[in-house]
């Protein structure tokens, strides 16, 4: 297993230090784990002036899977586009062709009150967001700010989906679901978005292919609002870049902290780079406060959908699942009665009960 690790900035290096001991523990049981390191974000442009250097897309396009951390930082904000932490990630994505972003919201029984909603609502929650991670509008071109002849200026940016993209991630939802409860509800703006008439017509025809799957369809904005309604409802939720982004972080939310969520971004061939959902939170890094555990899942999510090793996927994830029995938490997952941990001792903890 030759894993790049892309520890990034923020927060990202000290959480990545945890995955790695995970890793490290598998490794001493007898998995054949081979690690190296590269710059991403914004540690990539201060080492190599570029948020992607070449050798760190080298690496990870010669490695099996990617880890990655987080990037951004404040001492970047201000910095032009192309250098911008957040570009180095849009860029491996894009390079590595990382099109099947699937961002799992499990609510663990243990954490039941820590989500804003009541617990009723979330308890038992397993939805599976899908999004589409290297078309739309995050990659459509023409895209910039122009002055008009009349002198007005202007932003724009083109959403745009072609055919083969929507198909394409269209079957990995429907995949998904037949290994689950066999639902999928695609989210579009068809009522208004030309390019949401197209994506549904094309998910709809990619469902005959899948009998046994039940395809439903929603406008993003109710989405949003079932999701804090209902959203025991959803099985898998098959959408685009944009709408994706937004579901994923409110779906976050249902689980009681962005802090616990993974996330794998896969090609064709289950290459894949895994990374918690959540971002570089500068303003607490270095404080060994964060919660490590998106990013362990993310090694679990790396060892089921890479390595096709189910058994490991399953012993890491059950090795959290004790931990948080326990009663060990971070701050964003504490409530009154548990042992409030920091982020190196949450590792060391996974690390005992795996
Ligand atoms: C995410 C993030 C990224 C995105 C940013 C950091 C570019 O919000 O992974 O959800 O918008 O895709
Ligand atoms: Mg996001």
């Amino acid at each position: 297993m030759k894993i790049a690790v892309l520890p990034g900035d923020g927060i990202g290096p000290e959480i990545i230090v945890q995955a790695v001991k995970v890793l490290e523990a598998l490794r001493s049981d007898g998995l054949k784990i081979e690690l190296e390191y590269a710059h991403i974000g914004g540690a990539g442009c201060d080492a190599a002036g570029d948020p992607l250097p070449e050798a760190t897309l080298k690496l990870a396009q010669a490695s099996d899977a990617v880890l990655l951390g987080a990037v951004g930082g404040y001492q970047y904000d201000a910095l032009p586009r192309p250098m911008r932490p957040e570009q180095g990630l849009l860029r491996i994505r894009k390079g590595l062709g990382l099109f099947a972003n699937l961002r799992p919201a499990l609510v663990y029984p243990e954490l039941v009150n820590a989500s804003s909603l009541k617990p009723e609502l979330v308890s038992g929650l397993d939805i599976m967001i899908l999004r589409e991670l290297t078309g739309d509008i995050y990659f459509g071109q023409p895209r910039g700010i122009r002055t008009l002849e009349n002198g007005e200026r202007q932003g724009f940016d083109t959403m745009l989906y072609s055919e083969s993209e929507i198909r394409r991630v269209a079957h990995v939802g429907f995949q998904i679901a037949m290994k689950r409860n066999k639902k999928v509800c695609s989210v579009d703006k068809a009522n208004v978005l030309d390019t949401s008439m197209f994506w549904r017509e094309i998910v709809t025809n990619v469902a005959k292919e899948y009998p046994a799957v039940e395809l439903s369809h929603m406008y993003v904005d109710n989405a949003a609002m079932q999701l804090v309604r209902a959203p025991k409802q959803f099985d898998v939720i098959l959408t685009g870049n944009i709408f994706g982004d937004i579901l994923s972080d409110e779906a976050a939310m249902l689980t009681g902290s962005i802090g616990m969520l993974p996330s794998a971004s896969l090609d064709a061939n289950n290459k894949g780079l895994y990374e918690p959902c959540h971002g570089s939170a500068p303003d607490i890094a270095g404080k060994d406060i964060a919660n490590p555990l998106a990013t362990i899942l993310s090694v679990a999510m790396m060892m089921r959908y890479t390595f096709a090793r189910e058994d490991i996927a399953q012993r890491i994830e059950g090795a959290v699942r004790k931990v948080l029995q326990q009663g060990l938490r971070t701050g964003d997952i504490y409530e009154a009665g548990m042992q409030k941990i920091g982020t190196a001792a949450m590792g060391d903890a996974v690390v005992r009960s795996l």
